[in-house]
């Protein structure tokens, strides 16, 4: 029987367990990498390990996301980000380098490795015929320990692409459409696996988009053979060392089956407020847009930035309508300032951005009072883009540089007409000019242990939360509704990003867009659960979603179901996740109710708790979904305690 090439992948990684769907397996984990915005509380968690360096083959500290120095908080982050890496062997990619994801492919990313990040999107490796997974921070700096990872077996689907991209179509018009199938609940427990004949032609850069935003879906992640094109890639990377072919077998056995005809698509646009909301441009009633951003991990690769350039030649950013633009990383720039792509775009108006993540997580562009933002990112949860009254509307480069000029949603054609076909002529790099300046290297050993790590007043302690009671009697502090997503706990922008390394501040916001009044409640209860709906926590790998609840003293969260990476992140630090057994009993509890559970510490290992609800006098029952490994960690508390005692 044949081999998938995630199996392959995995089988070469085995620690232990079964390699059946479902089970919990342990692998050995290659490379890590984090971001400026998640990776304080990972790294202080590596410190509390308590061992000299890192223990994987490549970790990698990227300053991407939040380059405003608008006060001492971000440079206090970048500072003690670049001393911690120094001094226990970790590589920093210095800001201005470039977005993580997009420099990881191009310059550490190896075929057949595994990688784990600190980020929803590090699928993007997927590309490259890495098997790369999002996890919480926690779950980085366990990696970074060496100890083998847990995780659930997925099921791999097989995703047969067929036919080829009509020119003006975007490979993110694929993800689109998988998404529009699938819809943001749909991958979970898999992985995505992109074969067929309409796979093979995309270049690396059009499969990152569908591996990066394949996280919509819920999945644990998506991959694309290591073949041609990804050698051809590592060649203009001057990586060509770093390539072997890595293949599914022809009879290879898969979970499931996918099939689109690229030939068939049209240009998509996903509406407010999920990514699923997926329609054609086309059917889209015309409004007014006020805001054109066209970048992120996502889609600002040479090939997206220099179609947009190409719809936008010759024509004028639409009056109306702000259009800015950041490009992936400095090597693209400035490929794409050589072969006269940024004149293009700015010569019709668009303003060039820093080199980082920005507007996607709603640092800078936040769109006016219920203005429309279009957009090639790949979030359009509420508030993702710093004002909450904004709508985001998800589109391909092509599309968004069409709206820029019409200042209402368009597609390429109408701009390009017959000369649509040139956007097809557009193909990535055969060679980049390789500058690693803005990527410093870890220090030998011996050097390393000398560095003194710097933390300025913006770096506070890591919570610990205590390991669980065998009596919890505690009300709920908060009921939500389906689709919470960490944007709702813990939201995006400038402001709140640079809080996340001094947890006692940025607690005081947490949910303060849903639940005003939810940090004030949650503390004054003392003890706390959280009531939430389907897909609770579904979004970014924020793990501040967990430890600022964590902190206010929420004890549980139980809801009808919870999104992959929260309940990793929730089970790390210690709010134990719990799902209704039956879940009507959801539309039994309300706000303060008083929730009573006896012999918590003998109903665990059950796997089925029985709840008393105080206040209105009914009983329920919950289940923990959970492996035998995250029991442990529930019952030590969270993983910090639990890795302590494995080392
Ligand atoms: Fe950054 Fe947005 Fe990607 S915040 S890593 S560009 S999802």
């Amino acid at each position: 029987m044949g081999k998938s090439l995630t199996h392959k992948i995995i089988e070469s990684h085995l620690v232990s367990g079964n390699m059946i769907p479902g089970e919990e397996i342990f692998i050995k984990v290659d490379q890590t990498l984090t971001h400026d915005i998640n990776a304080v509380m990972t790294y202080l968690a590596f410190e509390a390990v308590g061992i000299d360096r890192v223990r994987t083959e490549c970790s990698v500290s990227y300053l991407d996301h939040n380059l405003l120095y608008v006060d001492n908080k971000t440079p206090d982050d970048h500072i003690y980000l670049q001393s911690v890496a120094k001094r226990y062997g970790v590589h920093v990619s210095r800001p201005g380098n470039g977005i993580c994801h997009s420099v990881h492919v191009a310059r550490f990313g190896v075929p057949g490795k595994i990688s784990m990040g600190g980020d929803s999107h590090t699928p993007h490796g997927g590309s490259i015929g890495m098997l790369c997974i999002g996890v919480g921070g926690m779950d980085v700096a366990t990696a970074m320990t060496g100890v083998p990872m847990r995780l659930t077996m997925p099921k791999v689907i097989k995703v047969n692409l067929l036919g080829v991209l009509k020119p003006g179509c975007n490979s993110k018009d694929i993800i689109l459409e998988m998404l529009r199938r699938v819809s943001i609940k749909g991958g979970l427990g898999n992985v995505y696996e992109y074969v067929g004949p309409g796979a093979e032609a995309l270049e690396v850069s059009a499969r990152a988009t569908i591996a990066n935003m394949g996280a919509e879906t819920g999945a644990t992640t998506s991959i694309f053979p290591a073949d041609e094109q990804v050698r051809k890639f590592l060649i203009s990377q001057g990586r060509e060392q770093d390539y072997k072919e890595l293949l599914p077998d022809s009879d290879a056995e898969y979970d499931g089956f996918i099939e689109i005809n690229l030939s068939e698509l049209e240009p998509l646009i996903s509406c407010p407020h999920q990514p699923d909301n997926v329609k054609r441009i086309s059917e889209v009633e015309k409004r007014p847009v006020q805001q054109v951003f066209i970048g992120s991990c996502t889609n600002a690769s040479y090939s997206d930035i220099a179609k947009a350039a190409l719809v936008l030649k010759g024509h004028q950013v639409n009056e109306n309508v702000s259009c800015t633009c950041a490009v992936a990383s400095k090597q693209i720039y400035k490929k794409l300032m050589q072969d006269g792509y940024i004149d293009m775009l700015l010569d019709a108006g668009v303003r060039m951005l820093e080199i980082a993540c920005g507007p996607c997580c709603a640092i800078g562009q936040t769109p006016a009072t219920k203005g429309i933002a279009v957009r090639t990112t790949n979030r359009n949860f509420i508030g993702r883009a710093g004002n909450p009254t904004a709508e985001i509307y998800l589109v391909s480069p092509e599309s968004a540089a069409a709206t820029a000029i019409t200042g209402t949603f368009a597609t390429a054609e109408e701009i390009l007409g017959i000369e649509i076909g040139k956007l097809a002529e557009v193909k990535e790099p055969k060679e980049y000019k390789i500058d690693d300046g803005m990527l410093i290297k870890p220090l030998p050993e011996e050097e390393a242990l000398e560095v003194t790590v710097v933390r300025g007043p913006n770096i506070k302690p890591l919570p610990v939360p205590d390991a669980p009671q065998n009596y919890l009697c505690a009300p709920i502090s908060l009921k939500g509704q389906d689709n919470i997503s960490t944007d709702d706990i813990t939201p995006a922008s400038a402001e709140f990003s640079s809080m996340r390394s001094n947890i006692p501040l940025m607690s005081q916001y947490c949910y303060h867009r849903y639940a005003p009044d939810f940090a004030a409640s949650a503390k004054a209860m003392g003890e706390s659960i959280i009531i939430g709906g389907e897909n609770y926590g579904q979004g970014s790998s924020r793990e501040h979603a967990a430890i600022n609840p964590m902190y206010l003293g929420v004890k549980a969260v139980i809801a009808k179901s919870i999104a992959r990476i929260h309940k990793g992140n929730l089970i790390n630090h210690g709010i134990i996740p719990m799902i209704f057994a039956n879940p009507a009993d959801y539309d039994g509890l309300e706000l303060e109710d008083e929730l009573e559970i006896e012999n918590l510490l003998e109903q665990i290992p059950t796997r089925t708790i029985t709840i008393k609800n105080k206040t209105r006098h009914f009983q329920f029952d919950v289940k923990l979904e959970i492996t035998d490994n995250e029991m442990e960690v529930v019952l030590n508390g969270g993983q910090l305690t639990y890795l302590k005692k494995q080392l």
